[in-house]
């Protein structure tokens, strides 16, 4: 019978329940958990997140590599990938609907100035604002998540546009794509959000190109990833009051270190790259139908274009 091994390579975390998950789906399977890999001729199948570079180039028989996320950019910055292996990345409803929550209840706490009030609580200051009426949201990357925050802001009453890099045809979505017209599909927006994968076109796409080009007093949410937003800009941008505000729950370091200006800047509001959260229980079902796909010589699921990046 066919070896039944995956090797499980998250080094940022204790991956013992995500193991018991694996092995409740068969009982058969040899689930390693790295760095105690064993024989790396065993090695055909690896989830990967934030792995040492170099490492997946260790196993000679590796076919599939899993991300244990919705990005793929943590494998794509190894410079010694190995080539032909396919990679694949998590795609499920837990992962969309909590983006899309988080993008909604970001953008409607600006709107009703619910941080603000609890600003004025503490100085018990009674002081009634209207709410702001800016109703159009810009959303940056129309992929699988970009749409079911569509769909949701949309429910909401907002008025949708989106941007990416290929065509698109989306039911009640003015949609732009393409570099020139990035300044068109932000430029009436009270709310941009980043929803792109990372990658060398998107790096440092929220930069003061883009700000300039924004409506004055646009609010931004970056849940993309760090790389995507060019910091000192995005400071000069508020500094000016181009930008009224932003939100961000990624970071180019993470943990955000201690000394980082944006923890105590008033117009910046953060999170612990929480946004939207790999659930196990999905993880654990996508990721062994994979494994069964590759055994049975079927089509994976979720697979990544390395000519593209995502
Ligand atoms: C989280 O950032 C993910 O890519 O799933």
């Amino acid at each position: 019978m066919h070896a039944m091994t995956i090797l499980i390579l998250l080094p940022e975390r204790d991956a013992t329940d995500f193991s018991l998950l694996l092995a409740a789906r068969n009982p058969n399977l040899d689930i390693r958990t790295w760095p105690d890999v064993g024989d790396i001729n065993d090695i055909e199948y690896v989830i990967v997140w934030n792995h040492p570079a170099g490492e997946l180039k260790k196993y000679p028989n590796l076919k599939v590599i899993a991300s244990f996320g919705a990005g793929v950019d943590h494998i794509f910055k190894d410079p010694d990938l190995p080539a032909n292996v396919t990679i694949t990345r998590l795609v499920d409803d837990s992962l969309t609907q909590q983006m899309s929550e988080y993008v909604a209840g970001v953008i409607l706490n600006h709107r009703l100035h619910l941080t603000t009030y609890r600003e004025f609580q503490a100085a018990a200051l009674w002081s009634p604002k209207h709410a702001r009426s800016g109703n159009t949201v810009c959303l940056l990357g129309l992929g699988k998540i970009g749409l079911s925050v569509a769909a949701y802001l949309n429910r909401l009453g907002f008025t949708i546009r989106g941007w990416s890099q290929s065509p698109k045809d989306i039911e009640n979505v003015k949609t732009f794509h393409g570099e020139q017209s990035l300044s068109d599909a932000v430029g009436n927006a009270d709310y941009i959000v980043c929803l792109l994968p990372l990658t060398t076109e998107t790096e440092n796409i929220l930069d003061k190109d883009l700000f300039r080009k924004v409506k004055k007093g646009a609010y931004l949410i970056n849940v993309g990833r760090g790389g995507h937003l060019n910091e000192e800009d995005l400071m000069d941008s508020l500094y000016h009051g181009q930008l009224d505000g932003a939100c961000l729950d990624v970071f180019k370091t993470e943990p955000l270190p201690d000394d980082h200006a944006f923890w105590r800047h008033p117009n910046i509001h953060l999170t612990p790259h929480t946004a939207s959260v790999t659930n196990l229980e999905k993880a654990a079902s996508q990721i062994y139908e994979n494994y069964q796909n590759m055994n049975n010589n079927k089509p994976l699921l979720n697979r990544v274009d390395p000519s593209k990046g995502y």
